[in-house]
C-alpha cells in the first residue's frame, strides 16, 4: 500500500500540502475542503458534533483519490470544538501525526449564528457568549495554533471565514457581526506579526450563502429579500466561496496578505 506521503499528481498547486479545515462537515467548510483536495491537498476534516457527515466528506475525498495513482488516505476526520484550547491543540497534533507532515494551510470555517436574529438589546448573555466563544475565541485559538505551527518559509496560509455583515451592518446580527469584526481585526494584525515567516493571513467574508446556517430561522420573505438585495439576483452557493479560499491557499496569492476579501456578488 502506498504511504500517506506519496505524491499523487505533481502538477497540482497544493500537491500533498496538509490543510486543516475547521467546520468542514457541512456547508462552506465542506465545499472548501473538497476544493482544496481537488487542488492536491491532504485534508483534516474538523467538525464539532456531526461525525457522520464529516466521515462522508472524508470518504468522498478518499474515493476520488483512490481512483488515481495512489490508494493512500488523503483525508481524515477529527473532532474538536474550536472554542476549547486543548482540543484545538490536539487537532493540530492529529494532523501532524496522521500525515507525518507539518500543515501548510489552516482554514477556519467553524462558526455559529443565532437563528433568532435578535436586536442587540434583546440578545441574551448566554447567546452572546456562545457566539463569541465559537466565532471570536475559536478563530483566535485556531489562529494562535496555526501561527505557531504552520510551515514556515513559504506556502504557509491562514484563512479565516468572516462575513459581509461586517460591512452591511444589518439589524438582527449584532453579536454575530461583532464577533466576526474581531476576527477581521485579528487577521490584519497577525499578518504583520508573522513578518519573516512566509505565512500569509487573510479573511474571506461571504455574503448570504445557501447553507443550513443561512436558512435556519429565516422566513421565505427574508430569504427573498436576501436574493433581491444581491445585484446578481440570487443567493450565493458554497461553490462561490470555495475557489476564493482555494486561490488564497496557493502560492499564487502570496502578495495578498492581511486582507478581507468580501465574496458576496455585490451585496455590499
Ligand atoms: N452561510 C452564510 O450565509 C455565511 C455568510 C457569511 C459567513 N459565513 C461564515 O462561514 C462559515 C461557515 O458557515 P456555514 O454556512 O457553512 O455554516 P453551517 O452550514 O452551519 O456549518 C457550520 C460548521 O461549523 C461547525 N462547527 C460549529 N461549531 C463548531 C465548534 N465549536 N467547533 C468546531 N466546529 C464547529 C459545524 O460542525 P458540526 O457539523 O459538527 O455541527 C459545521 O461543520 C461560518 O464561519 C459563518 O459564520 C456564512
Amino acid at each position: 500500500m502506498a504511504s500517506p506521503t506519496e505524491t499523487q499528481n505533481p502538477s497540482l498547486p497544493l500537491q500533498d500540502r496538509v490543510a486543516i479545515v475547521t467546520g468542514a462537515s457541512r456547508g462552506i467548510g465542506r465545499a472548501i475542503a473538497l476544493h482544496l483536495a481537488s487542488l492536491g491537498a491532504r485534508l483534516v476534516i474538523n467538525y464539532s458534533s456531526n461525525s457522520a457527515q464529516a466521515d462522508l466528506v472524508v470518504a468522498e475525498i478518499n474515493a476520488a483519490s483512490s481512483s488515481g495513482s495512489t490508494t493512500s488516505p488523503r483525508a481524515v476526520a477529527v473532532r474538536a470544538d474550536v472554542s476549547d484550547p486543548d482540543q484545538v491543540k490536539s487537532l493540530f497534533d492529529s494532523a501532524e501525526q496522521f500525515f507525518s507532515a507539518q500543515p501548510h494551510i489552516l482554514v477556519n470555517s467553524a462558526g455559529v449564528l443565532d437563528p433568532k436574529y435578535p436586536s442587540i438589546f434583546n440578545t441574551s448573555i448566554e447567546d452572546f457568549d456562545r457566539t463569541f466563544s465559537v466565532n471570536a475565541r475559536g478563530a483566535f485559538l485556531c489562529l494562535k495554533e496555526g501561527a505557531n505551527r504552520l510551515k514556515r518559509g513559504g506556502g504557509g496560509r491562514i484563512i479565516l471565514l468572516s462575513t459581509s455583515q461586517v460591512a452591511a451592518l444589518k439589524p438582527g446580527f449584532g453579536a454575530y457581526t461583532a464577533s466576526k469584526a474581531a476576527v477581521e481585526t485579528m487577521i490584519k494584525i497577525v499578518a504583520k506579526e508573522l513578518k519573516g515567516t512566509g505565512i500569509t493571513a487573510n479573511c474571506v467574508a461571504p455574503g448570504p450563502i445557501a447553507t443550513e446556517m443561512f436558512f435556519s430561522g429565516k422566513s421565505e420573505e427574508q430569504v427573498k429579500k436576501a436574493v433581491e438585495e444581491c445585484p446578481l439576483g440570487r443567493l450565493g452557493e458554497v461553490q462561490d466561496v470555495a475557489p476564493v479560499v482555494g486561490f488564497l491557499a496557493t502560492d499564487a496569492s502570496e502578495w495578498v496578505n492581511g486582507q478581507v476579501i468580501r465574496a458576496n456578488g455585490g451585496y455590499v
